[in-house]
């Protein structure tokens, strides 16, 4: 078997940690033996756009159709507005390829920089709604620039977009026989929280076997930091989900080892993996950037792929070289260049 993959490696570090993580990828392939990997490059971003006035090709939404799936390294350099070049490439192909699952483990690795003073276990699944909500981008400024002035930012919740989110949790929770957290906030948006609480309720009807937990946002957002272990899988709104998956960056390692995945589970297209973090023009070029965040995302799309025992055993991978300490970035208080933490993962991979 044959996965299409469609590289969009970006701006500043993005080409620099998609190579490692396509690295381990091949690796993985390689020791398997029952599948493979076929890339496609394609040179968007923040270059292409000064040279076309573009972040992509004018057909590049019907090009990226035909791949099984999309990874990305980071948009966003200065000089463009990063309006233009996170919308028109990032969150385009999220919003077209109806991506409304944002996936992001947040999990101590073995090995993983400490940040909580306290040892935790950290080992929980945010499902992040990622099409509506507080994102939906619709609302209105009216009276501009008067005193009377007043802007609108609706919140758009819609049926099918709340039930199937969290049904989604439901689904991942039954199968790794986890409970469900879910986290609202009822209590003052009294719409649109208070459906999402029904939604919840009822959809969890249909999961008798799987314990729930309802959280406000700003006490999970404590608990979070002093009690992180109670959370298994995690859903949430567009916005709550933004926030509390950077909480989560924050108590599991930072953003070097921070990856999500935007999945499309109809399959009817492609979903996209990315490491959380940005282009990083303050360190680009200097071959120092962490691909460990790249890579994790890199072990999602095995996951996706259906090719589970390789996502964890990239992980252990992970762990290994982060518990070994010879072999970091700068930014976990290493020497290490990008290229020899992705080498050193692959070779830990190879050793299993
Ligand atoms: P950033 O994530 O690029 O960098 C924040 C800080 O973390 C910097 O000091 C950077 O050096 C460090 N850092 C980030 N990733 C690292 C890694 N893998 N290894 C070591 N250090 C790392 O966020 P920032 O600076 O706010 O944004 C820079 C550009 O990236 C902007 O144009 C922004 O729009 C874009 N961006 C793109 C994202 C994406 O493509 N998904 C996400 C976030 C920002
Ligand atoms: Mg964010």
């Amino acid at each position: 078997e044959t996965f299409k993959i469609a590289v969009i490696p970006g701006d500043g570090i993005g080409p620099e940690v998609i190579d490692e993580g396509i690295k381990v990828l091949n690796k993985a392939a390689e020791l398997d033996g029952s599948f493979s990997f076929d890339y496609t490059y394609f040179p968007w971003g923040c270059e292409f756009y000064n040279e076309h006035g573009k972040m992509m090709d004018d057909d590049g939404m019907e090009t990226l159709k035909q791949f099984d799936a999309i990874y990305l390294g980071a948009v966003g350099y200065p000089g463009v507005p990063d309006h233009i070049s996170l919308r028109e490439l990032l969150i385009r192909i999220r919003k077209e390829f109806d991506q409304y699952v944002n996936l992001r483990p947040i999990k101590l690795l073995k090995g993983a920089p400490q940040t909580l003073k306290k040892d935790h276990t950290i080992d929980m699944l945010v499902v992040r709604e990622n099409s509506e909500g507080e994102y939906s981008g619709s609302g209105e400024r009216l009276f501009q620039g008067k005193p009377e002035e007043v802007v609108l930012q609706t919140g758009v919740f819609s049926r099918k977009g709340t039930e199937r989110i969290i049904r989604y949790a439901f689904e991942e929770a039954k199968k790794t026989g986890k409970s469900v957290t879910s986290i609202s906030k009822g209590n003052a948006l009294n719409y649109s929280m208070v459906f999402w609480d029904e939604v919840f309720e009822e959809v969890s009807r249909d999961y008798p076997e799987v314990d729930t937990y309802s959280y406000l946002v700003d006490a999970a957002s404590m608990f979070f930091v002093l009690d992180p272990g109670r959370f298994e899988v995690v859903v949430t709104s567009n916005l709550f989900g933004d926030i509390v998956t950077d909480i989560g960056a924050g108590i599991a390692g930072g953003l070097g080892l921070a990856a999500g995945a935007n999945i499309n589970p109809t399959r009817e297209y492609p979903s996209m993996f990315e490491p959380v973090h940005g282009s990083a023009p303050d360190i680009a070029g200097k071959k120092i950037a962490n691909p460990l965040a790249a890579i994790w995302s890199a072990s999602q799309m095995l996951d996706f792929f259906g090719q589970e025992q390789w996502g964890a055993r990239v992980l252990t991978a992970m762990e290994d070289v982060l518990q070994d300490g010879s072999t970091l970035t700068p930014d976990m208080n290493g020497n290490a260049s990008t290229d020899q933490v992705g080498q050193a993962v692959t070779d830990a991979l190879d050793k299993k």
